[in-house]
C-alpha cells in the first residue's frame, strides 16, 4: 500500500483526540543506514537513522504533523513556536499545508541559514528575539496561555506522540529495539519520544546515549545554563524544557546523558560525511557522543548494535562548512591547466 504518512501508519499507537484532522507531507519512513566502514572502527554494528531525509530536512516533522494535525482539528487558526531553526521551518510548512498562520521566534543571529530561510519560504512570520531560545520559549508559553494561539514546541504533548515513531521504525526495521541509540539533546523532547516510543512498542529496550553540547550542557552540569554557546546552534539550549523526563530515560535505560566539545562533534560530522552522510552539526552530537565514550571504554558498546540518531540534514546549515573552507582553485578552461591540476 502507498505510503501516507506516519499518523496513518502508527494512528493505533498514538494518543490522539478524535478531533484530529491529519496533516501530513509523507513525513517519516526514513532510511536506518547501516554504517559498515565507522561501525568497524569503533567495533559495533552501527546503523544511522538519518533523519535528515524527512520532507523539511529534519525529525520536527514527525511531531509537526501530530502537533499541527490535532491544532487544525480543535480549529486553532495559527500556531506559534521557539526555535532554534528546524522546529520553525517545520510548523511553517505544516500550517501552510493546513492553511493556518504561523508564527515563529528565534535568537536573534543564531539560526543557520537554511532553516530560515525555510521558515520563510514555507510562509512563517519570522521575528528575531534580542535573548536565547530559552527567552523566546518563555515568551510563547506565555502568548499561548493567554490568546487561543497553538503552541507547537515539544511541550505540545502531541509532538511527543509523533515523534515516537521514529523508535517504532526502528524497531520494525531491525526486528528489535538496537542495545544503544544515541542522540542529540537540545529541549529534550526527542529523547522523551523516543523512550516513550520503545517502552510502548515492547520490542526491547536500547539503552539511551543523549548528548549535549559543552557549551550547553544544563544536564550534565545539573543546572541550567544562563549563556549556552556551541557551533551546533540547534541545540543552543540551556533549560531544557524536558530535562527531567530525559534524565529519566537515561537513569531507566541504564544509558547516561554525556557532553562533547565543539570539536568533537564536528570531527563527527566530517566521519559521518565522508560515509556520504551529511549532517548538520548537533546532528552528528550522538556519533561524537559514542566516539568518546567507546574511546575511552566506557560505553561497553563493543560487539553491540547501535543506532545514532541524526537529527537534521547537512544542507541546514552550509556555512558552517563553506566558512571553514578556501575557495576551490580556479583554472583555465583548459584540458592541460586540468590534467596539471589533478596530477593526470
Ligand atoms: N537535532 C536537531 C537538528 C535539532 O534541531 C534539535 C532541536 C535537536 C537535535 C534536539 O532535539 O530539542 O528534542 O532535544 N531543535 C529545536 C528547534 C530546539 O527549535 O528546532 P530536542
Amino acid at each position: 500500500m502507498t505510503y501516507q504518512g506516519l499518523i496513518h501508519r502508527y494512528k493505533q499507537y498514538l494518543d490522539l483526540p478524535d478531533h484530529t484532522r491529519i496533516i501530513s507531507l509523507l513525513e517519516g519512513d526514513t532510511p536506518l543506514i547501516p554504517m559498515p566502514r565507522l561501525g568497524r572502527e569503533l567495533g559495533c554494528e552501527l546503523f544511522v537513522k538519518f533523519e535528515g531525509l524527512n520532507p523539511t530536512g529534519s525529525f520536527k516533522d514527525r511531531g509537526m504533523t501530530a502537533a499541527v494535525s490535532e491544532a487544525v482539528g480543535r480549529g486553532a487558526g495559527t500556531v506559534i513556536c521557539a526555535s532554534t531553526g528546524n522546529t520553525a521551518a517545520s510548523a511553517a510548512a505544516y500550517a501552510a499545508r493546513a492553511g493556518l498562520r504561523s508564527i515563529v521566534l528565534i535568537p536573534e543571529g543564531k539560526v543557520a541559514v537554511g532553516k530560515l530561510a525555510g521558515a520563510i519560504a514555507y510562509g512563517a512570520e519570522v521575528i528575531q528575539i534580542q535573548g536565547s531560545f530559552d527567552d523566546a520559549l518563555s515568551l510563547v508559553v506565555e502568548i499561548t496561555q493567554k490568546t487561543p494561539i497553538a503552541l507547537v514546541n515539544s511541550i505540545n504533548p502531541y509532538r511527543i506522540e509523533g515523534q515516537k515513531t521514529s523508535a517504532f521504525e526502528i524497531c520494525d526495521e531491525l526486528g528489535s529495539a538496537p542495545d544503544w541509540l544515541c542522540l542529540p539533546v537540545g529541549n529534550a523532547g526527542n529523547i522523551t519520544s523516543y523512550w516513550a516510543g520503545f517502552k510502548q512498542y515492547q520490542k526491547g529496550l536500547p539503552r539511551v546515549l543523549g548528548v549535549q553540547a559543552a557549551g550547553a550542557a544544563p544536564l550534565v552540569l545539573g543546572r541550567p545554563v544562563e549563556k549556552p554557546e556551541t557551533v551546533a546552534t540547534a541545540i543552543r539550549i540551556g533549560k531544557p524544557a524536558r530535562g527531567e523526563q530525559a534524565l529519566e530515560a537515561a537513569g531507566q535505560s541504564n544509558g547516561k546523558i554525556v557532553a562533547v566539545s565543539d570539536e568533537e562533534i564536528l570531527s563527527a560530522q566530517r566521519m559521518l560525511a565522508l560515509e556520504g552522510v551529511w549532517v548538520e552539526p548537533a546532528s552528528a552530537a550522538g556519533l561524537a557522543g559514542l566516539v568518546a565514550e567507546s574511546g575511552v571504554g566506557k560505553l561497553e558498546a563493543k560487539g553491540k548494535r547501535v543506532v545514532v540518531v541524526c537529527t537534521g540534514h547537512g544542507m541546514k546549515d552550509p556555512s558552517i562548512i563553506t566558512e571553514s573552507f578556501a575557495s576551490p582553485k580556479a583554472i583555465p578552461a583548459d584540458y592541460r591547466a586540468l590534467a596539471e591540476m589533478i596530477g593526470a
